[in-house]
């Protein structure tokens, strides 16, 4: 255990979250997972069977403070410290002022935001002790400007305010903090909170997006992780409060260059 680093990720039993617990384990970390419903934690070992035994899925809510010290009693009688907190448990429920209803929009900013606020708060004690630790949240694009989801993109903005308010505060501390900003990225996200509940469909909206991003290509699980990995290293030991887009270039869709002068510049 001596050399490990510990860290924690919310929802790594699925889509993102399960492709950074695969980097870190792969990078000597010691890896916990927070997240609700066993059958998902089921189909995670299914998925990826090598977890099993790497990787302590713990069940648990990130919007309960009772579950979020259960965690940190845990850690901290099993480790005593904790080196990455990477906040990547998140749901979505479409919709604009009108159609979405007040539940959902409450529901997305108690799991999107009172989450990482909690988790950060909760395990402080331990991520002090590290002498270094990085926090990162798993934002989105859908943050930076509107998307599918008011709820959705107001807690992804609300998420960003906290990286960036979290600096100052926990920089004395030696603790890093970054959120990440994916673009479309293929996981069980869309068919869980039911979005989409046939593949056709799916792939229709798959392949829109797909041409929509500068690099023509919509992003895999795999490609945040690798970001993850960078930024809970020592390389990254003087990066703080950078919101960092992972997303084929689609913050810089560009809807003026028209497909006719897209091919004549070929
Ligand atoms: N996929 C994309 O296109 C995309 C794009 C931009 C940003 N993101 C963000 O990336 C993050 C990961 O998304 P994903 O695509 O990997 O989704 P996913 O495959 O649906 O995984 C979400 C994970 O969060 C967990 N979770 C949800 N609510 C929770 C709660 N209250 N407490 C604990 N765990 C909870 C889920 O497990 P349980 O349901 O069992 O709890 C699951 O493990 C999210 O924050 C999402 O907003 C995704």
């Amino acid at each position: 255990m001596e050399n490990k680093k510990v860290s924690l990720i919310t929802g790594g039993s699925s889509g993102i979250g399960l492709a950074i617990a695969e980097a870190l384990t792969a990078n000597d970390n010691k890896v916990i997972s927070i997240s609700r419903s066993t059958d998902k934690i089921e189909r995670a070992l299914t998925e990826k069977p090598h977890l099993k035994g790497k990787t302590d899925f713990i069940t648990g809510d990130v919007s309960s403070e009772e579950s979020i010290t259960q965690l940190r009693d845990y850690i901290e009688k099993n480790y005593g410290v904790l080196h990455g907190l990477i906040n990547s448990a998140g749901i979505i429920s479409v919709g604009n002022l009108q159609s979405l209803s007040s539940g959902d929009w409450q529901r997305m900013l108690d799991v999107n935001l009172t989450g990482p606020f909690l988790m950060t708060k909760i395990l402080l004690p331990l991520l002090k002790k590290a002498n270094g630790a990085s926090v990162i949240n798993i934002s989105s694009i859908a943050g930076l400007r509107p998307g599918t989801s008011i709820g959705y993109s107001v807690s992804k903005a609300g998420l960003d305010m906290l990286t960036r308010f979290l600096v100052a505060d926990l920089g004395p501390y030696n603790i890093r903090v970054n959120s990440i900003n994916p673009g479309l990225v293929k996981t069980h996200l869309h068919f869980d909170n039911d979005i989409f509940t046939n593949q056709e469909d799916y792939d229709k909206m798959l392949e829109g997006a797909r041409v929509r991003h500068p690099l023509k290509k919509v992003g895999e699980p795999e490609d945040i992780a690798n970001m993850v990995k960078f930024l809970v290293s020592d390389e990254a030991s003087w990066i703080s409060g950078a919101i960092v887009p992972v997303a084929g270039g689609i913050t810089e869709e560009n809807s003026f260059l028209k497909p006719k002068e897209d091919a004549m510049l070929k």
